[in-house]
């Protein structure tokens, strides 16, 4: 097991990570579909994927944690099944992906089990980063891009509620702060974009700054040929 000194997180040297993170209706989906568009008429090869849910059985888990038929879950139990789909998710598509000089863009990750699980149930943060490190062989996105809403804007844009999207306002707002120091923390890795803006003025910004990262991913490719 990791102490927490050993979280200093994995970059792979091939293809480009790109995760989305943000509150409920934040617009991830949107922006990270209008990317992986741009991506490919630019030639990129790339693989738009999500959490939890995007392997065979992460999308078995995804219903079970989010499901409201599941109704009370403990919350260690919680934090072990979204671990499961995050290890698949890196095991089986991730890792092979960028291995390949691709462009991976993810609909959430790891910030969302700290935020969620951590932050916003409650749990000791550390332990939470400690499972979900581990469980993703702490492998971290080049760029992570947060699409920052207040939670009674986000939660708005939508109807229909999942056993996240009913928790109360108050566990959406330590979910939203907690992003937000995890990226103050580490600028390199983050972009904060309030996600008020134009959804086409929030995909200039996005693409603008994955540009120069790009080098990485075509460089891979065609090393490959
Ligand atoms: N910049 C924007 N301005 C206004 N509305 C937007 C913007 N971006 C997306 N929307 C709308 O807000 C809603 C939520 O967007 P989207 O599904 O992309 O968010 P999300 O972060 O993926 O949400 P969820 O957390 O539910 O997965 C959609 O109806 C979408 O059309
Ligand atoms: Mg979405």
């Amino acid at each position: 097991m990791f102490t927490e000194m050993d979280f200093t997180g994995t970059y792979l040297p091939q293809g480009l990570f790109v995760c989305f993170e943000g509150g409920e209706g934040s617009g991830k989906s949107t922006q990270s579909r209008l990317l992986a568009e741009r991506l490919e008429s630019l030639g990129h090869v790339v693989r738009l994927t999500f959490e939890p849910g995007d392997t065979r059985v992460g999308a078995e888990l995804r219903r079970i944690v989010l499901s409201p038929e599941t109704g009370q879950l403990s919350d260690r139990t919680e934090v072990l099944l979204y671990a499961a789909d995050k290890a698949e998710h890196v095991d089986t598509v991730v890792v092979p992906a960028l291995e390949r000089g691709e462009v991976v863009i993810t609909d959430r990750y790891v910030d969302t089990t700290l935020a969620y699980q951590g932050a916003g149930r409650g749990l000791a943060i550390g332990e939470v980063e400690e499972v979900a490190r581990w469980a993703t062989g702490d492998l971290r996105p080049h760029l992570t891009v947060v699409l920052d809403v207040d939670p009674r804007d986000g939660l708005g844009r939508f109807e229909g509620r999942d056993r996240i999207e009913a928790e109360s306002l108050d566990f959406h707002q330590r979910a939203r702060q907690s992003v937000l120091d995890l990226a103050a923390a580490d600028p390199d890795h983050y972009l904060v974009l309030d996600a008020r803006a134009d959804r086409d003025e929030l995909a200039a910004r996005i693409l603008e700054r994955v540009t120069p990262l790009l080098a990485r991913a075509t460089a891979a490719a065609e090393a490959r040929g």
